[in-house]
């Protein structure tokens, strides 16, 4: 099989790369990244030395440089690569355009252009907006996306579909609810808050930290976007999610009482504008029709990813020394403070 993979530099694409190339060694994999500040080569240790492996650094919107790729001939694309943080977006909202919207669109047109059987696209649960106390989004939920992220992941989805039903490109969407695991940028909640705890320091919680998000290990979504590439049905949408939902003032008081640090360290900061209340995934679609199931339960999983931060110090050291520095200072200081 000859798959191309993009954004495998990042969180969820290194740990998709690392689990499938273990389960099918003998794949021709490219891994397009252009390696953007939440692309990091570290993330790819343990998988470069396949010998089907190969990393292009690349822009999805760089038509040129992936041509020769689909020239070559492909099996199937999966589209990880993205702008993913929801906090930059209300900053930078043109740059999620430009890679979430017109890089994705780069990558349908070729795939149509040169046939592939199968083309992923890597979405989210954000799409569908928030939730009140109760219910559940399911696949037939109507998009409703709240934060420019949000909706530039949506522009795409409906690109990917339209796709499908004006040109037949064989394309599955997977909406997955809040991703957690190793090789994680800490700019997100569980990282963020882990690294902070580790350093004494304060861990700045939005608003009054009960949001509900519905977490699931990456290893479980890796797993289930595996069977979707092999088993999943063209021109459908697969919600994946784990059931998990927990506040976010339960996320940070766990992960602080696996370290042994005190909830003086928590400090409600100001709110994320436009932020959305609560997700909750309902996953019965992929249950029934792909027999996916996931494996990890949150406890486990925290407390193997607290487990693992703790462990790849040096890994995240490097990261918060280089240029996350200044999204630091831009971004969490003045929340820190009360400038925000
Ligand atoms: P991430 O930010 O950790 O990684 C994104 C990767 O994409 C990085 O390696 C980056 O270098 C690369 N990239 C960015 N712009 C690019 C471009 N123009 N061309 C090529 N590469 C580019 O993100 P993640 O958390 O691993 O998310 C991966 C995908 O999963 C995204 O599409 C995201 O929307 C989706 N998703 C994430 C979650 C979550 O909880 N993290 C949940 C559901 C869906
Ligand atoms: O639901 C899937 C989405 O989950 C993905 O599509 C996104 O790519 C991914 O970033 C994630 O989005 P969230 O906005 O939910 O994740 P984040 O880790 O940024 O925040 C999780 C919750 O924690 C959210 O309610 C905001 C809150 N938060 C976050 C940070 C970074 C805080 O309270 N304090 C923080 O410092």
């Amino acid at each position: 099989m000859r798959l191309m993979v993009t954004g495998g530099a990042g969180f969820i694409g290194s740990n998709f790369i690392r689990g499938f190339l273990a389960r099918h060694p003998e794949t021709q994999l490219i891994n397009v990244d252009l390696l953007t500040y939440a692309g990091n080569r570290d993330n790819m240790e343990g998988f470069t030395s396949y010998p089907g492996y190969v990393f292009v650094q690349a822009d999805i919107n760089d038509r040129e440089q992936l041509v020769k790729f689909f020239e070559q001939g492909l099996d199937g694309v999966i589209n990880f690569a993205a702008e993913s943080h929801v906090d930059r977006s209300i900053a930078e909202p043109h740059l999620f355009a430009q890679t979430n919207i017109l890089g994705t669109l780069n990558l349908l047109t070729l795939a149509r252009e040169y046939e592939v059987p199968k083309f992923i696209q890597i979405s989210t649960d954000e799409v569908y907006g928030t939730l009140g106390p109760t219910g559940q989004f399911t696949e037939e939920s109507p998009l409703a996306p709240n934060s420019p992220y949000a909706a530039s992941k949506a522009g795409a989805d409906l690109l990917a579909r339209a796709f499908y039903i004006t040109y037949g490109l064989p394309v599955v969407i997977t909406r997955c609810s809040n991703n957690y695991g190793p090789y994680q940028f800490p700019e997100k909640l569980i990282p963020l808050v882990l690294i902070n705890a580790l350093k004494g320091e304060p861990v700045p919680l939005y608003g009054d930290g009960k949001q509900v998000r519905d977490w699931i290990h990456v290893a479980d979504h890796c797993r289930a976007v595996e069977m979707i590439l092999q088993q999943g049905k063209p021109g459908t949408v697969y919600n994946i999610g784990a059931e998990n939902e927990r506040t976010n003032l339960e996320v940070v008081r766990s992960i602080l009482r696996i370290l042994g640090k005190p909830e003086s360290l928590i400090r409600f900061v100001a709110d994320r504008p436009g932020h959305d209340r609560r997700y909750a995934l309902a996953a019965g679609k992929i249950r029934r029709e792909l027999g996916w199931e996931p494996e990890i339960s949150f406890e486990q999983g925290l407390a193997e990813t607290v487990a693992w931060y703790v462990e790849h110090q040096a890994w995240w050291e490097k990261i918060i020394s280089g240029e996350y520095q200044s999204y630091y200072q831009r971004f969490y200081l003045p929340r820190l403070e009360g400038k925000e």
